[in-house]
């Protein structure tokens, strides 16, 4: 059960809030004219870029793409492949990957890479949380959220083993008893 985990809160949801308007305020000024491309990785990005395309309230597409790079538990796999990738033509668009979490950076890194294959006419990443004290390849993050500590952390989108995504809160995990 959900309830023998020990949670602490991170980051409220007013303070996530406050973060996503910050970052609508940053995406708005500079593609309010370019009609983008809003590119979410599932699954733990659905509840960000929900509040986010409603802050940011001006003509853009969105597409899903999901790719695996945890197993069960919380390490990455570091195996990274596409397990469904964009429908549209991205070629010659303005596109934007909006990514929950940024932990080894592995999965941004072959991500954009991919996308870059795809001959967008920019191609920017925006990701609510990032995790530095995990990095193992350096990922440029356009548009940053929030810095979290070292701990695994659940809620806003975000899961344990599909677990706690639907917390309000973003939390971290101290006690797996
Ligand atoms: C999470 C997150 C990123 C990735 C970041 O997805 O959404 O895509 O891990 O980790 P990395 O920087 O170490 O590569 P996850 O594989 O947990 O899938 P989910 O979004 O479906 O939960």
């Amino acid at each position: 059960m959900d309830s023998e985990v020990k949670l602490s809160v991170l980051f409220t949801a007013e303070q996530i809030a406050a973060a996503v308007k910050r970052l609508a305020a940053e995406i708005r000024r500079d593609y309010l004219d370019k009609n983008p491309v809003l590119i979410a990785v599932l699954k733990g990005s659905f509840v960000f870029l929900a509040d986010l395309v409603r802050e940011l309230n001006f003509p853009l597409n969105i597409e899903f793409a999901q790719l695996s790079s945890y197993g069960h538990g919380k390490e990455s796999a570091g195996n990274i492949k596409v397990v469904k990738d964009i429908q549209g033509d991205i070629r010659g668009r303005h596109v934007l990957v909006v990514e929950d979490i940024i932990d080894t950076g592995l999965t941004a890194d072959f991500f954009l890479k991919h996308l870059k294959q795809k001959q967008p006419a920019s191609l920017k990443l925006c990701s609510l949380t990032d995790k530095p004290s995990r990095t193992q390849v350096e990922i440029n993050i356009d548009y940053l959220g929030l810095t979290v500590p070292d701990k695994f952390i659940v809620g806003y989108g975000i899961d344990w083993d599909e677990r706690f995504r639907y917390l309000p809160d973003i939390c971290a995990i101290e006690d797996e008893a």
